[in-house]
């Protein structure tokens, strides 16, 4: 199954981590959207969007992705790290970039992640030291359960 991540993690490389845990072991092309922002997605089977939570929206860079780049009917997960919260819900930005497209949302994982953003940094951050071993180890049963299921 051809697979894909379109992922943006700009600000302590948090998300990246739990996607690099996520496909150990599978065949995944990961896609950097804040550079490089014109891959065709046309040939992906499954196709994850993954991102940092900035403002409570995706990264712009995977939002226009998911607005321009995302073909109809396609199979699709999500994933994100914060700040503040764990539970995964979809940001509006996200379902506002997927109107028209039709996909199968097959899931979201998320999970804390170290966050500096302006006066947290005078706190030493929140979320130290988040995504952690387990949040990782979660992250690789959420895609192993997810693939293993198409
Ligand atoms: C500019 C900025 C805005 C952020 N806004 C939010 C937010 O609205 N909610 C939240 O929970 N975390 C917020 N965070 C924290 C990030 O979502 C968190 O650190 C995330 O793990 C960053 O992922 P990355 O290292 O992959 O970029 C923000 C961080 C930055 C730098």
């Amino acid at each position: 199954m051809k697979t894909a991540i379109v992922y943006a993690s700009v600000h302590h490389g948090n998300t990246k981590k739990v996607i690099d845990a996520m496909v150990k072991g599978y065949e995944v092309d990961l896609i950097d959207a804040a550079k490089d922002a014109d891959r065709d997605l046309s040939s992906y089977d499954l196709i994850g969007f993954a991102s940092g939570i900035y403002y409570s929206k995706f990264h712009a860079s995977v939002l226009d992705y998911i607005a321009e780049k995302l073909p109809e009917n396609k199979d699709i997960f999500f994933v994100c790290t914060k700040g503040a919260g764990s539970k995964f819900k979809l940001p509006k930005s996200a379902e506002e970039a997927l109107e028209g497209k039709n996909p199968n949302i097959k899931g979201g994982y998320s999970c804390k992640g170290y966050d500096t953003f302006g006066p947290f940094k005078l706190i030493g951050g929140l979320a130290k030291g988040h995504p952690d071993a387990s949040e990782l180890e979660e992250a690789r049963k959420f895609f192993e359960k997810l693939y293993k299921g198409l």
